[in-house]
């Protein structure tokens, strides 16, 4: 297989957003304790959160995180879980039909995510509450003193607001399993309505309403019109949701899931400038993909059927080198879409269908999706460039996507540094591809002489679906590969292995 692509630097997509590299923390399964928070575990801080995790979330290089759900949020009390933990109530959680203990609740998320110097985004239940709950949070949060809600605050021991800018109205409220499901007008208005008394607590703030739980729903795309139209003004952005993963396995497919995002995301788009148009408004909405991921729903049987439990190991999907590449491109899909994609969180952070698995009282390890994650939020910064592909680019046949690029790639550019980076994955199961990239307008003499290749990281391996685990967790890591090169015609050469998450950097 081949391709060729141009890169110029006057072809610019967009700013990479830092908070597209986010995660999302929820209270489900195992991600919050024995996940992040373990008190009694060796490496525990004396607020009781495991060091050797959030030294894994240190390198992941996320730099956003969604809180407290997901699903949870939509039965949530937040007030059960501020205030003496002696005295705080254990309750039944509908989501997961775990039994929740509040041990750990806003202050000491928002604490240890301060610590990690991560911004978090915070979602207020809309499910079984409304307007009064999510105006007294956002005050309880961000309000400095001097009033009942943040006076509860500073005699909880935090005396600084948190600040808290980023905040969810509600959680996938078209899902018939949301606890409160809504219309979308009856959740278009009560989204309006608690936004509008958030802002007047608080207008700095930024709010994001539901769009649809995924591209599937019955409803999606009229669920977006709609929702919006009561929105619109109070708004900044609106959701996406998207989870894949391989099904009757059909590879082919699963390795093109980044097609099936690029659509969806584009449709999203149409559906909000519809909206838009029709208002006659200035505003552009954008977007928050703030649950993306590969999870093997087929081997899940569901929340209606879960035994009651407290923390139960819930979707801990352990992710192969093959999950790994479809990973790297949902986020080279994402940051494509830089000029409309604001934000983005991987779901989850630990156990929980995450980057980083840990075991209760043993150790923590990435797995094979941690690498692109990390890689890219590392290295892929500055602006996205809008690349040409040429023509002739090979192809690979799919049953659910029709035929795909072979090559799914972005480029970002840093302009400070001059650095140009290269996020490639080769969708290709049989063959290598030979990737060449022409650099044109780069440096004075706008030729691409000047560059060099740092380094080419390949994520890649003989057997597809190896993975990391705690008994071999450094089976599958990022290994350099030195063929990789800027020709006497001054083009990039690579070759990009079957299955394969690249990383070429240039400087
Ligand atoms: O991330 C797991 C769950 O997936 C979230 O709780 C929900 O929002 C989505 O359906």
């Amino acid at each position: 297989h081949t391709a060729r692509f141009t890169v110029d630097p006057a072809f610019v997509v967009g700013e990479v957003d830092p908070r597209l590299y986010g995660t999302f923390v929820e209270h489900m399964g195992r991600c919050v304790y024995t996940g992040i928070y373990e008190p009694g575990h060796p490496t525990a801080d004396p607020a009781g959160f495991r060091g050797d995790v959030a030294a894994l979330v240190r390198e992941l290089g996320t730099g956003l995180v969604r809180y407290p759900g997901g699903n949870f949020v939509s039965g949530y009390h937040w007030e059960d879980g501020v205030g003496p933990v002696a005295d705080r109530p254990r309750r039944l959680d509908l989501a997961w039909r775990s039994v929740e203990s509040n041990e750990v609740g806003t202050n000491e998320f928002l604490t240890w995510a301060k610590g990690l110097g991560l911004e978090p985004m915070m979602a207020v239940n809309l499910g079984t509450r409304g307007i009064d709950a999510a105006r007294a949070l956002v005050e309880y949060v961000n309000h400095p003193g001097g009033t009942a809600w943040s006076d509860l605050r500073v005699s909880h021991g935090v005396a600084e607001p948190h600040g808290v800018r980023l905040w969810c109205l509600g959680n996938e409220m078209d899902g018939p399993w949301q606890t409160g499901h809504k219309s979308a007008r009856e959740y278009g208005r009560l989204a309006a309505e608690a936004g509008k008394a958030m802002h007047q607590v608080d207008p700095t703030i930024e709010l994001v309403a539901c769009g649809s739980s995924n591209a599937q729903m019955p409803t999606f795309g009229s669920w977006e019109r709609e929702v919006l139209e009561e929105t619109y003004d109070e708004v900044d952005y609106l959701s996406l949701h998207a989870y894949y993963e391989e099904l009757d396995g059909d590879r082919a497919s699963f390795l093109a899931s980044g097609a099936h995002m690029d659509q969806y995301i584009s449709d999203v788009v149409s559906t909000a400038d519809h909206v838009r148009a029709v208002r006659r408004a200035d505003k552009r909405i954008r977007l928050s993909f703030d649950e993306w991921n590969v999870w093997y729903a087929a081997r899940f049987p569901g929340e209606r059927n879960l035994a009651t439990a407290e923390t139960p190991r819930l979707i801990e999907d352990t992710y192969s080198v093959t999950d790994a590449a479809v990973v790297g491109s949902l986020l080279i899909t994402l940051l494509r879409h830089a000029d409309r994609v604001a934000v983005a969180c991987l779901a989850q952070l630990v156990n929980v269908i995450a980057p980083i698995r840990s075991e209760p009282g043993g150790p923590a390890w990435r797995q094979t999706t941690f690498h692109p994650f990390a890689q890219a939020a590392r290295f892929a910064r500055g602006t996205v460039l809008r690349t040409e592909p040429d023509r002739t680019a090979s192809r690979v046949e799919t049953p659910r996507h029709g035929d795909v690029p072979a090559l799914d790639h972005v480029v970002t550019y840093d302009e400070e540094s001059g650095d140009l980076t290269v996020l490639a994955v080769n969708r290709a199961q049989d063959e290598p591809l030979r990737l060449s990239a022409a650099l044109r307008g780069f440096g004075p003499g706008g030729t691409a002489d000047a560059y060099e290749v740092l380094e080419h990281l390949v994520l890649a391996d003989d057997d597809p679906d190896a993975a990391n685990t705690e008994a071999d967790p450094g089976r599958v890591l990022p290994r350099a590969v030195s063929a990789t090169r800027i020709g006497a015609d001054g083009e990039l050469e690579a070759e990009l292995p079957p299955v394969s998450w690249n990383v070429i950097r240039l400087r």
